[in-house]
């Protein structure tokens, strides 16, 4: 008998229409493209307009992947996220009824820029125990709705959107294999990303001074942990896949800023050229930036190329995974071997 594995089978994503420039910020902030660039790596990035929800990206992106999957029903719904369209309930049941997929069980995750690997992470178990055969992880935010327009130290490293993937039960060997996901959190740091007011600890008041109200990073010990959280937690997936250091094709990392991932890669033995980084046109976009580097990039790779995905965030948390890019396959009834019939971006 083979054994149960977690394939990718499908990818999308979304993003608002609206870009905005570095240049454009200039204008309203004391800031300079030169520093943005320079700093972050950042030229542009997508603001939703106010009709436009984080649910509403996630149904949009999860639609894509379903239909790049090929299904029209999925047995579970997981969407990453730390911008809900409510505070109570959850967003993943309203999207999960936007897709029409029923009463299937749907529920949030939040952990900030790793909520999609924890997604990811929860998604893969489920079919590794056999209780889901396919399920839609989603990761989607719309930052634009808790940063302040104003701070020049947040407001122009955030954009909205949203990406998805579908995962399936697979047979040993296919490509397209989750390799496990490795997870961790320190909560010692909780406060170096953190919205203040507005949760049980401080309710929102008439009072509530504005810097409360709104989502504040302590930027450099930041990108110290998150520099080496990623390096260790993406070490530690490449071993357990039993991937030595330079047999990875591509780094997928959160995409929070240049320096960060090219110093990941650094470590971690991938060149810059592999360093996949979307974040230039799309700006950190929290839960949704892997599956949205995912789906920017599909074409670039190539079936059976090696990737490495990585991702840290508020909490603090962090997480990394192995994944093999998948085509379209088929297991020949004579030789009994997967064969590609295709690539999976084409
Ligand atoms: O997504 C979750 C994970 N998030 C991350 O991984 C983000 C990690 N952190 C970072 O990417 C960087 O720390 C930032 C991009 C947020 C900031 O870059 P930095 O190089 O660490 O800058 P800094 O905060 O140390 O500030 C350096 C200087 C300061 O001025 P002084 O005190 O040296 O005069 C800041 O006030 O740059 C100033 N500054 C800016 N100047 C122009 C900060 N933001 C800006 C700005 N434009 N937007």
């Amino acid at each position: 008998m083979t054994d149960r594995v977690a394939v990718l089978a499908g990818y999308g994503a979304d993003a608002p229409d609206r870009v905005v420039t570095n240049l454009e910020l200039e204008s309203t902030l004391d800031t300079t493209d030169a520093w943005i660039t320079s700093r972050t790596g950042i030229r542009e990035r997508r603001w939703a307009d106010p009709g436009t929800s984080t649910g509403d990206m996630a149904v949009r992106a999860g639609r894509m992947a379903m239909r790049r999957a090929g299904v029209t029903r999925v047995d579970r719904v997981v969407l990453a996220t730390s911008t809900p369209d409510h505070s109570c309930p959850a967003t993943a049941p309203w999207v999960a009824h936007q897709l029409g997929l029923g009463t299937v069980p749907a529920y949030d995750v939040a952990a900030v820029c790793s909520g999609f690997l924890y997604a990811l992470a929860g998604a893969r178990e489920a079919v590794l125990a056999g209780t889901s055969d396919t399920v839609l992880v989603i990761g989607a935010d719309r930052f634009t709705s808790i940063v302040d327009p104003g701070d020049r130290g947040t407001a122009v490293i955030f954009g909205d959107g949203a990406g998805a993937v579908v995962i399936r039960a697979g047979a040993s060997g296919e490509v397209g294999t989750l390799g496990d996901v490795v997870l961790g959190s320190d909560g010692s740091q909780s406060d170096h990303i953190m919205v203040r007011a507005g949760g049980a600890r401080q309710p929102l008041t008439s009072s509530t001074p504005q810097r409360d109200r709104h989502f504040a990073m302590r930027g450099p010990e930041v990108f110290t942990a998150a520099v080496s959280r990623m390096t260790d937690a993406a070490a530690t997936a490449l071993d357990r896949s039993g991937w030595a250091t330079g047999d990875c094709d591509w780094l997928v990392a959160h995409q929070a800023n240049w320096r960060i991932l090219a110093a990941v890669g650094r470590a971690i033995g991938i060149h810059e050229d592999r360093v996949v980084c979307d974040l230039d046109r799309f700006g950190n976009t929290s839960a949704a930036s892997i599956p949205m580097a995912l789906a920017h990039h599909a074409a670039g790779f190539r079936t059976g190329d090696r990737l490495v995905l990585a991702a840290f965030g508020g909490g603090t948390t962090w997480g990394a995974t192995t994944l093999t890019w998948p085509g379209r396959t088929s297991r020949s009834a004579t030789t009994g071997r997967t064969e590609v019939l295709s690539e999976l971006t084409r």
